[in-house]
């Protein structure tokens, strides 16, 4: 069970960093256009934090344009890129080509069905990103894709491609998607940072505190050992 922040503010990061609890970032031209820093940059900087698995996303209409950027990609940042490709033919053919003659990670991205999840399991990827925000937006049950795609990669014994749940709005995408299968889920700051609020623990965190201030202080005698 991972968890991986969806950003490229790399404040976002580093302030989360040090809860010991983040195992890798995913990143994509949106998320790069809106840190307002080259995509190298963003890179190099998150690997500086200590991330080693950032999702490094290629853009263009051909394998062979999205190939030739993976590989600059991987040369410069090593086991530390992940490729994500679109799931299109494409990006498929371009997964196939890095996954299984270079030996690169590669997620598939942009994934609103079943379908698009076996046919990039079939072409090496390590991990596929189902879309569940984008399509609860469109009002299609987005955690009932996740349970899907999961079912289908138990019974034909999928191993090595690893479901990374993405597009996630809220806590209970993220608990619904670990319920329903997801090895990965890819989050907002925001949304991690809620993942550790109740309100009864606030409350208990208060009374115990203000309890701990009215316990008396204890004689020196009282601590001596028997
Ligand atoms: O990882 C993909 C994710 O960034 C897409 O999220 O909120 O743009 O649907 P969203």
């Amino acid at each position: 069970m991972k968890i991986f922040l969806d950003t490229a503010i790399i404040t976002d990061i580093s302030d989360r960093v040090d809860t010991g609890l983040i195992d890798g970032v995913t990143t994509n031209p949106t998320l790069i256009f809106k840190s307002g820093r080259s995509p190298e940059q963003t890179y190099q900087k998150i690997i500086d934090l200590g991330i080693s698995d950032i999702s490094m996303e290629v853009v263009g209409q051909t394998k062979g344009t999205m190939i030739s950027q993976a590989l600059a990609l991987s040369d410069r940042f090593g086991d530390d890129a992940t490729i994500k490709v679109p799931c299109t033919v494409e990006g498929l053919k371009a997964c196939q080509e890095l996954s299984s003659n270079h030996g690169i990670r590669v997620n598939v991205t942009l994934i609103f069905s079943a379908a698009q999840a076996i046919l990039a399991a079939k072409a090496g990827a390590s991990y596929v990103s189902p879309f569940v925000g984008r399509l609860n937006d469109n009002s299609i049950c987005g955690i009932s894709l996740i349970r899907e795609i999961n079912e289908i990669f138990k019974v034909q014994e999928v191993r090595t491609t690893k479901i990374l749940s993405a597009s996630i709005r809220n806590v209970r995408d993220v608990i619904q998607s670990y319920h329903f299968g997801a090895d990965i889920v890819t989050m907002p700051p925001k949304v991690f940072d809620e993942m550790y609020g109740h309100v009864l623990t606030d409350v208990g965190v208060g009374i115990f505190e203000k309890h701990w201030q009215e316990v008396p202080d204890l004689a020196p005698c009282d601590l001596d050992p028997v």
